[in-house]
């Protein structure tokens, strides 16, 4: 039997593990893992609290964000993911999770079936009733912050002994499973406060160009994430790497114009295509987007750095600004006539590189101001034309074996008109 003492002890290495997840949803995915894995749960769900659009007017709700469950995976063929359906509760007294949000308590229920007649709340076997599994034991935890206010709440689903059965949530579960969500919950206060001062950042670079919208760089930013795990997956690095820093790289890519902001009107809104002194010009952003991230505190500072440095170099050399300095654009290698020297190849960051390609590509599919959109076999061809000069040709393959993931994040973030 595992003693709550080396529980405990797991969980204060999970806090710094966690604290390392910037993005909000990956945390709340690592977060319901850990928290099954501190009790030893078969399944869960976690949920945030949000605003939902209903008829009557917007209603805060508990929005479910993750369901995962063992037992139902496991009879999954490899590689599958489970799929759940989104759906949103009440924050009332009716049901178990509503009732714990409401109150800010947690609760234990040993078997959903035998609640008894006294308790506010009841269970709703619905669930149990279209996919065949039965809820026995549930602890709901709500996720509260030191300033009182409620984020969500994880509910972790049938506790298991070594033997695999299922028992009651014990008090030492109680107990290791507030610490974790106390804990958890202050790294996800520090993720919602990352993301809303990016989403600020995004928003005012978009606030700038109207050609900049939010769906752009969403797309951008998933589509870098796509590439990313191929390449990662090629060059063997582990899982946890991969995880960590595809996190980064999502925050990181969707800033990549974020230098746009320095940007004359007149020549960013202009309606028409640029003159040769006006694209001179607007290549500034690139570094005018760099120096936004000069304190380079972190791996997310000097991630979004190159990016925003990087993403119109080219694989031949002839992209722009070349070796320059971040923080004062002044050139450091030169060529014949003093002009800072393209970086090529492999002197491009990945990250660069990658983001290249995934906001060339959207651009080419997406209308703009003085043009169309390109038909989809036109833009694959051109992708393909420019491996080798303009893109790096292992990453232009990667993006070809991952069409069909390319598409998918296309049409989850379609351009609104
Ligand atoms: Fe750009
Ligand atoms: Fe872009």
């Amino acid at each position: 039997m595992i003693t709550a003492k080396t529980d405990f002890r797991s969980i204060l290495s999970l806090d710094s593990e966690l604290s390392q997840i910037q993005d909000v949803d990956l945390l709340l995915e690592r977060i319901l893992l850990e928290a099954r894995n501190v009790v030893h749960a078969d399944a869960g769900s976690i949920y945030v609290k949000d605003r939902v659009k209903e008829k009557t007017g917007d209603v805060e709700k508990l929005v479910i964000k993750y369901a995962q469950n063992d037992t139902i995976q496991k009879a999954l063929p490899e590689g599958q993911k489970m799929i759940y359906s989104v759906f949103s509760i009440p924050i009332d007294e009716k049901s178990i999770s509503g009732y714990c949000a409401l109150t800010g308590k947690l609760i234990n229920v040993p078997d959903m079936y035998q609640i008894p007649e006294s308790a506010p709340y009841s269970f709703n076997s619905t669930y149990d009733k279209i996919s065949g599994y039965k809820t026995i034991s549930t602890l709901t935890i709500p996720l509260i912050t030191a300033d009182s206010r409620l984020l969500g709440l994880i509910q972790v689903i049938n506790s298991k002994d070594s033997d695999g059965n299922v028992i009651p949530f014990s008090q030492d579960d109680e107990f290791l499973i507030t610490h974790f969500a106390s804990n958890a919950t202050a790294v996800l206060q520090r993720a919602y406060a990352t993301r809303a001062m990016i989403l600020r950042m995004i928003k005012m670079s978009e606030l700038r160009d109207p050609k900049e919208t939010g769906t752009h760089v969403n797309r951008v930013a998933g589509y870098a994430v796509e590439i990313y795990e191929r390449w990662a997956y090629h060059h063997g690095v582990n899982s946890v790497e991969r995880e960590k820093f595809r996190d980064t790289l999502k925050v990181a890519a969707m800033l990549h114009d974020v230098g746009k902001v320095a940007i004359s009107d007149l020549i960013l809104k202009k309606p028409a295509r640029f003159t040769p002194e006006e694209y001179k010009i607007m290549q500034h952003h690139t570094i005018y987007g760099a120096g936004l991230f000069d304190d380079s505190q972190s791996e997310m500072d000097s991630i979004c750095r190159d990016i925003a440095l990087t993403h119109h170099e080219n694989w031949d050399g002839s992209g722009y600004p070349g070796w320059v300095d971040p923080f004062t654009g002044k050139p450091i290698k030169t060529g014949p006539g003093g002009e800072p020297i393209g970086k090529a190849g492999q002197e491009i960051p990945l990250t660069g590189r990658i983001v290249a390609i995934a906001d060339v590509y959207d651009a080419l599919c997406s209308k703009r101001v003085y043009k169309d959109p390109w038909k989809e076999e036109d833009v694959l061809t051109e992708i393909r034309k420019l491996s080798g000069t303009k893109f790096d040709p292992e990453l232009v393959d990667i993006f070809f074996d991952i069409l069909p993931n390319i598409k998918q994040i296309r049409a989850l973030y379609p351009e609104m008109e």
